[in-house]
């Protein structure tokens, strides 16, 4: 796979990274929880960017169990290391590599990603060979973001505005904003035995940290949205745009409602024929998704088989 990551990798997006850890954190957890990871697992977290998710995990599994981020940008790696080492993490360990390039020794019991399909190219296939990775019966999930969801009640013009050209942008950029909504198809077209799915929606006023993580948001995609036409220099001013941001949604006393961060998870089939292994999905002994919907971080019971 070659690296289609269109945003951009400097010292500006690495802060914005870490401000999404600070918003995001606690939810991620608890999806992941909901996922089924635990105590003593090896977990594969991949596309970990700074780490974020690796440290969230490295929580759950905790001394027992152990983490590798994968990313394909040093950098980023740097800051992950750095962090683990301040945070005195023993259980988490990071690797440079492609995703398309990935072999660890021995399979792990759960792969994990946030914020990572909504980049790839042919997110379903990537899932497919990344699951390779993981034994029969072990967990997949990823998390996503439905962006086209962020809002503020009441609405405020520039919020407005701004969400508009930065989900053009996305688009226009080969980033699939509403990857929340995407995920289950994508993991039963990987071949896995979906379990469950549930989306939390973070939420804050101007005094959180909501207007500053959606101006470094603005600011990350802005060079994307000029070099496709999205917006012109003179359309957007991403300096101070935190401020103005919070001052029209003190004016109205608005909430705003960031992205959906959706959590799914599946399992590997334990396989009765050639399966993933042999690159399809395989017949599963386990129970057919049993797993609705649901929004705010619960998940609904699937029917009771009658017997
Ligand atoms: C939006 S960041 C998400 C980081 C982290 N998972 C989080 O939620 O904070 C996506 C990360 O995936 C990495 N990435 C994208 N394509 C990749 C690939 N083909 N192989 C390895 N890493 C990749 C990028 O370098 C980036 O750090």
């Amino acid at each position: 796979m070659t690296d289609s990551y269109a945003m951009p990798r400097d010292a500006a997006e690495t802060g914005r990274l870490r401000l999404q850890a600070e918003i995001m954190g606690p939810h991620s957890a608890h999806l992941f929880k909901l996922a089924g990871i635990g105590p003593g697992m090896r977990v594969l977290d991949v596309g970990c960017g700074t780490g974020d998710v690796s440290m969230v995990l490295a929580d759950l599994v905790g001394p027992t169990g152990s983490v590798l981020g994968v990313d394909v940008d040093p950098g980023v790696l740097e800051v992950a290391r750095e962090r683990a080492r301040e945070a005195g993490l023993t259980n988490v360990s990071y690797l440079e590599a492609d995703l398309g390039e990935l072999r660890p020794a021995e399979p792990v019991d759960a792969l994990a990603g946030r914020l990572i399909l909504m980049h790839l190219p042919d997110a379903a296939r990537t899932v497919r060979e990344l699951s390779r990775q993981v034994r029969p019966g072990g967990v997949v999930s990823f998390q996503d973001y439905n962006v086209s969801r962020c809002r503020s009640v009441p609405s405020t013009p520039l919020l407005a505005r701004s969400m508009r050209w930065v989900i053009d942008a996305m688009r226009a950029s080969g980033i699939e904003p509403d990857m929340g909504e995407r995920i289950v198809p994508t993991l039963a077209e990987a071949g896995l035995d979906m379990q469950g799915v549930a989306a939390v929606e973070p939420a804050g006023t101007a005094d959180s940290l909501v207007p500053e993580f959606l101006a470094a948001t603005a600011r990350s995609l802005l060079p994307l949205a000029l070099a496709h036409g999205v917006v012109t220099e003179d359309e957007v001013v991403v300096d101070g745009m935190a401020g103005r941001v919070a001052d029209e949604l003190r004016a109205v006393r608005a909430t705003v409602w960031t992205a959906e961060l959706v959590g799914a998870w599946a399992r590997v089939p334990r396989l009765a024929g050639p399966g993933l292994a042999g690159g399809g999905p395989g017949r599963s002994v386990s129970d057919p998704w049993p797993i609705g919907s649901v929004s705010s971080g619960g998940t609904v019971p699937g029917r009771r088989r009658s017997s």
